[in-house]
C-alpha cells in the first residue's frame, strides 16, 4: 500500500525539523541496589529532517536513550544538544509516543479531546485546533470515532490516538518507542506508511526505536544498530531504498533482502556480546555504504 497524502519534494515542511547530537551518552541507574549501566557511550547525530530507526537487543537501552532525549531524565554525563540548545527538560517542539500508548491517553477525555489537549497547551487557536484534531484523526482513521473514550476502543485504535495527538501537535522532533509493538501486521503496515507520510509532510526529525528489523529497514533513512548493555553504536546502517517505500514492492526489493541479513547479523552478534565491528563475525558481510 502507498501513502495516500500528496508528496513532498523535500523533507522540509512547515515545521521543519531539528539537528539531534548526542556525543558520549552515559547513563548509569543508581538507586536501591547496584548501579546499572545502561549506556556506555553513544554517540550519532541525526539531521534535521532525518528519520532514523534505533535496533538493538531487548535491554540494551534503547527506551533509556529516548528518555534522556526527551529531557525525561538526565544523562550520567556527555551531551544532548536539540537544535543548538542543550537538552535539560522536555524540549520544546518535541512529541513522544511511548511503548505504553494505553497509559498515555487520559480514560475521562474524548478521543478528540485527547488530541486537542496538548494543542491547547502549545497555545492554538480553537479553530485551528479543531482543524488540526479533525484533520489527523481522519488521517489515522479515526473520523469516525473522535466522540468515544480510549477504553471503547481497541489497542490498534488507541495507538493511532496516541500518533494522531503527536502529528496535530505539529512537532520538530519525534520520538517513538516501539509504537506498534501490540498491534496487528495489517494495521502496523499502515501505521508505518503513516509515519512515513507525516514525516516527508512536516518535515520533522523522527527516531523510531523498534526491536524489529524489516520495520527498521522499511522506515528508516538510517538504522543506528546498539550492541548489548552497557551500549555503544554497533553500526551505523545506511539504508539505500529511496524516498519513496510500498510495503510489497519495498520489502520484495534485492537492498532490502540485504540490509535485513546484515543487520539480523549485526543483532545477533551484539545479543552475544560483540561491541565493535571489528570483532563481529558476518557471514554476510558488508553493507553498501
Ligand atoms: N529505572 C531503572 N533503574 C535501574 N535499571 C534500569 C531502569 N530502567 C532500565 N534499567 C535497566 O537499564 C537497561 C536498559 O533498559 P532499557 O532502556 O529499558 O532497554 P531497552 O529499551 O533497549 O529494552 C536494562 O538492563 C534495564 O534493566
Ligand atoms: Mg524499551
Amino acid at each position: 500500500m502507498s501513502s495516500t497524502t500528496s508528496p513532498a519534494s523535500t523533507a522540509a515542511g512547515p515545521s521543519g525539523g531539528a539537528r539531534l547530537v548526542v556525543r558520549n551518552l552515559r547513563k548509569v541507574y543508581t538507586g536501591r541496589g547496584e548501579p546499572v549501566e545502561a549506556i556506555a557511550d553513544l554517540t550519532f547525530e541525526i539531521r534535521p529532517g532525518e528519520l532514523v530507526c534505533v535496533v538493538g537487543p531487548s535491554g540494551a537501552g534503547k527506551t533509556t536513550l529516548l528518555r534522556c532525549v526527551a529531557g525525561l531524565m538526565p544523562a550520567t554525563s556527555g551531551e544532548l544538544v536539540l537544535g543548538g540548545s542543550a537538552i535539560t527538560g522536555p524540549p520544546q517542539g518535541m512529541a513522544v509516543v511511548l511503548q505504553e500508548y494505553g497509559r498515555s491517553l487520559f480514560p475521562w477525555l474524548t478521543v478528540a479531546e485527547n488530541v486537542e489537549l496538548p494543542l491547547k497547551e502549545k497555545g492554538v487557536g480553537k479553530a485551528r485546533r479543531a482543524e488540526l484534531v479533525g484533520e489527523t484523526l481522519a488521517a489515522v482513521g479515526l473520523g469516525d470515532v473522535t466522540g468515544s473514550y480510549p477504553w471503547q476502543l481497541s489497542g490498534g485504535m488507541q495507538q493511532r490516538v496516541a500518533i494522531a495527538r503527536a502529528a496535530a501537535y505539529e512537532p520538530q522532533v519525534l520520538l517513538m518507542d516501539e509504537p506498534f509493538a501490540a498491534v496487528d501486521a495489517q494495521t502496523r503496515f499502515e501505521l508505518e506508511d503513516l509515519v512515513r507520510t507525516l514525516w516527508k509532510r512536516l518535515g520533522i526529525t523522527v527516531v523510531f526505536v523498534t526491536h524489529d528489523i524489516d520495520e527498521a529497514i522499511y522506515l528508516g533513512e538510517r538504522v543506528l544498530v546498539l550492541s548489548a548493555r552497557p551500549t555503544v553504536v554497533l553500526e551505523d546502517v545506511v539504508v539505500g531504498l529511496g524516498a519513496e517505500r510500498d510495503q510489497l514492492e519495498t520489502r520484495g526489493h534485492a537492498e532490502f533482502a540485504r540490509l535485513r541479513t546484515h543487520v539480523y547479523e549485526l543483532v545477533q552478534q551484539a545479543k552475544a556480546g560483540v561491541r565493535s565491528l571489528a570483532d563481529a563475525h558476518l557471514t554476510h558481510p558488508g553493507a553498501a555504504t
